[in-house]
């Protein structure tokens, strides 16, 4: 088959190193694809915003299944685009995916559907909201209602640091039209748990489960980020949570977008908080998690084709979805000075130690070529390196070592990835 992935980061090259394996894959294409995922895959410039040139260069490659991997695309309608053209697609169409596009569609859903989550109020109105917050307790939580690249979330510890996050969100436009809707909700506490889920529209499998770390610092201190590190399983999702999960979560959702109208085929993101009360839905995303899905992949014992394919054929109850009873860690390198300014353009030294190796990995999120054809750093995150191991604990030392064998100028990393699951 001639396959083609649509994104250009680290999730994309995890994927991109699960396709290539696969006995089914014959050819790989990558819209933008990086200068990792140039190893695997033919990468093409094409920006993964412009469905028209995709689907006329996968109709000339005579692609046969395509993988529409980021949340903006899938937003905008790209996986639509394809299936339109009649090319076998992996992603949800725009009306699916709109369970992560708008923060009050998804709190809406959940309220209607009993599906465990926080306490809200939705607003249009910036001088409703400012009145609504009177009425609240400190901390606030404001969510811009749209996708906002991860930031559209405000933890206000003060009424008054509250009302400047409506006015920066609802009238200053900070995020754009994301804000047009704001979502007050109600602050709830406990351990966050990533479970990423394959759908057909009709049957559910969850994924192993895996943790984010956001914030920039150790001791989860510093601005949020795209995520500097994961670990997966996590510890904290246990039999019993997981069971409340299939019975009040994950089902229930795919079940409720299909009663919609909205049938969600590709991977469904729940972002999980272990509060006291039990396990709440903090988020939905229409798409694998980004440094998540580095160590989730590798983990998984299935060709990833065939999971994708029955995800797209609705035949998803014929897949024995299975993963390796092992643990991984990704630590991601990032630019010093990420999230706020740092340099690019640094050559990256020592990539060579991971090539072909099958216990730890480099995925590209922020790299290219420059014009001597060496690897240079290009973004914030620059590469996440994960590494498997028998335990946790084994997978962290393992992970934290082979961060030793890169090296670029303004390397930067968090020091404590998976550090709680010596508690755990
Ligand atoms: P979200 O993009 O909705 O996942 O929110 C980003 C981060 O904000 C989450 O990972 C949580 O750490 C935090 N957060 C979101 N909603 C709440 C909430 N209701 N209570 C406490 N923290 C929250
Ligand atoms: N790592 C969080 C996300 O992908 O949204």
């Amino acid at each position: 088959m001639k396959i083609m992935i649509v994104g250009g980061g680290g999730r994309e090259h995890a994927i991109a190193w699960a396709v290539a394996k696969s006995p089914k894959c014959d050819k790989l294409y990558a819209a933008p694809g990086n200068a990792g995922i140039a190893q695997l895959a033919e990468c093409v410039d094409i920006s993964v915003m412009d469905a028209e040139k995709l689907v006329a260069f996968a109709k000339e490659k005579e692609v046969d299944f395509v993988i529409v991997a980021p949340d903006d695309p899938l937003a905008a309608g790209v996986a639509d685009a394809f299936l339109d053209a009649g090319i076998k697609t992996f992603g949800p169409r725009k009306n699916a995916a709109i369970i992560e596009a708008s923060k009050a569609f998804s709190k809406d859903l959940m309220k209607k559907y009993d599906i465990p989550s926080a306490a809200y109020e939705t607003f249009e109105d910036a001088d409703a909201a400012l009145a609504y917050l009177e009425t609240q307790e400190a901390p606030y939580v404001l969510k811009a209602d749209g996708l906002a690249l991860g930031k559209g979330v405000l933890i206000c510890q003060t009424l008054e640091e509250a009302k400047d996050g409506i006015k920066e969100i609802m009238i200053d436009k900070k995020f754009g039209n994301a804000g047009n809707k704001v979502v007050i909700e109600e602050f709830m506490t406990g351990r966050e748990v990533s479970v990423l889920c394959f759908s057909d529209g009709k049957t559910i499998l969850p994924m192993t489960s895996a943790q984010d770390h956001k914030r920039a610092g150790d001791g989860d201190t510093g601005l949020n980020t795209g995520g500097m590190g994961t670990f997966s399983p996590s510890p904290f999702y246990t039999d019993e949570v997981q069971k409340f999960c299939e019975e009040n979560v994950y089902q229930r959702t795919i079940d409720a977008m299909a009663a919609e109208g909205r049938e969600f085929k590709g991977v469904l993101f729940c972002g999980l908080m272990l509060t006291p009360k039990g396990p709440r839905v903090l988020e939905f995303n229409a798409r694998f998690g980004d440094p998540e899905a580095q160590v989730v992949i590798p983990r998984l014992k299935n060709d990833i084709v065939d999971v994708m394919e029955a995800c797209a054929d609705g035949t998803l109850d014929q897949i024995n979805l299975e993963f390796e009873d092992n643990a991984a860690v990704c630590v991601m390198l990032a630019s010093d000075g990420y999230p706020v300014s740092y340099k690019k353009g640094f050559e990256i030294k020592g990539l060579e130690n991971f090539e072909g190796k099958d216990d730890y990995f480099v995925f590209h999120s922020g790299t290219k070529f420059d014009a001597d054809g060496k690897v240079v750093t290009n973004g914030g995150r620059v590469l996440g390196v994960t590494a498997l191991g028998d335990t946790l604990v084994e997978a962290r030392a393992n992970a934290y070592k082979a961060t030793e064998l890169i090296d670029f100028e303004n390397k930067y990393m968090r020091h404590d990835i998976g550090k709680a699951i010596d508690e755990g």
